[in-house]
């Protein structure tokens, strides 16, 4: 078994006894972040898993108010835009923005659309550090270890840009999309650099599929084979997952606080 270099942080894991009790202690962390700093600026993540989280910061909209919240989102697919049914700009819309009080000029999404996806992507970049950062990104981690569509083998400073999706990420995906409808092979996501500027990260991870990227990324070696392996270089990390997605964890320093586990 490969032990932790003793350089690298341990991020803070909480494990919760189902999806719904991790999803709500996520909602209940942005409403936290949200209150104490009404004009945050929050980094999203689409999929499967954090559509729970939304929902619980639909259920209490208004309080908090999104009015002043800026929202960057990890990544979209090239060539589809806000109207077709399997874009993360779709789901942003249809999961959490029509249904809140936020300003659509302050929510982001890369453009999947533009002509010149390279300059597209510089300009996401741009926009992020020129309205102050990231002060919280929440992510999922793909079943092969990415966060954002930062595949297997990106490298840990990696920026905004455009991407080859592996074969297990797109046929992940495909459910997403109509039937008889080839998914996108590339997509544009944020960098695991630009993961790494923000100020605080918050990944959650649900069911058993994720078992054995949450172990490679928590307990494996830090490397590019494991992209969720890169936040370790970070100090301000909180794992939430329930108890499927923790199977193959080690559990030495945690302890039972009643509705999970936590850092002793
Ligand atoms: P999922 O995707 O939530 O749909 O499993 C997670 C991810 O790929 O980051």
């Amino acid at each position: 078994m490969t032990s932790m270099p003793r350089d690298f942080a341990r991020p803070t894991l909480r494990i919760f006894k189902t999806a719904e009790m991790a999803s709500t202690a996520v909602a209940d962390l942005l409403e936290q972040r949200m209150v104490a700093k009404p004009d945050i600026t929050i980094g999203l993540a689409t999929g499967a898993t954090p559509r729970l989280v939304y929902t619980k910061m639909v259920e209490r909209a208004g309080a908090p108010s999104w009015r002043s919240v800026r929202c960057f989102n990890l990544d979209e697919y090239v060539g589809l835009d806000a109207s077709h049914p399997a874009s993360f700009a779709y789901y942003m819309n249809d999961l959490l923005f029509d249904h809140v009080d936020v300003d659509p000029r302050r929510t982001h999404i890369p453009d999947g659309t533009a002509l010149d996806l390279e300059a597209a992507a510089k300009a996401y970049e741009a926009l992020i550090s020129e309205t102050g950062g990231i002060d919280l990104q929440l992510l999922g981690i793909g079943r092969n270890g990415h966060i954002g569509f930062n595949e297997p083998g990106s490298e840990h400073d990696s920026r905004t840009r455009q991407v080859e999706l592996t074969p297990s990420t797109i046929a992940a995906n495909a459910p997403d999309f109509p039937e008889g409808e080839e998914p996108p092979a590339t997509a544009l996501t944020m960098g695991i650099g630009t993961i790494l500027d923000a100020r605080e990260i918050v990944l959650l991870a649900t069911g058993p599929a994720k078992a054995e990227a949450l172990y490679a990324a928590l307990e494996g070696p830090v490397d590019l084979d494991c992209p969720a392996s890169a936040l370790r270089k970070h100090s301000a990390v909180t794992v939430f997952c329930d108890e499927a997605a923790a199977a193959r964890l080690k559990r030495d320093n945690l302890s039972f606080t009643g509705d999970g586990y936590a850092a002793a």
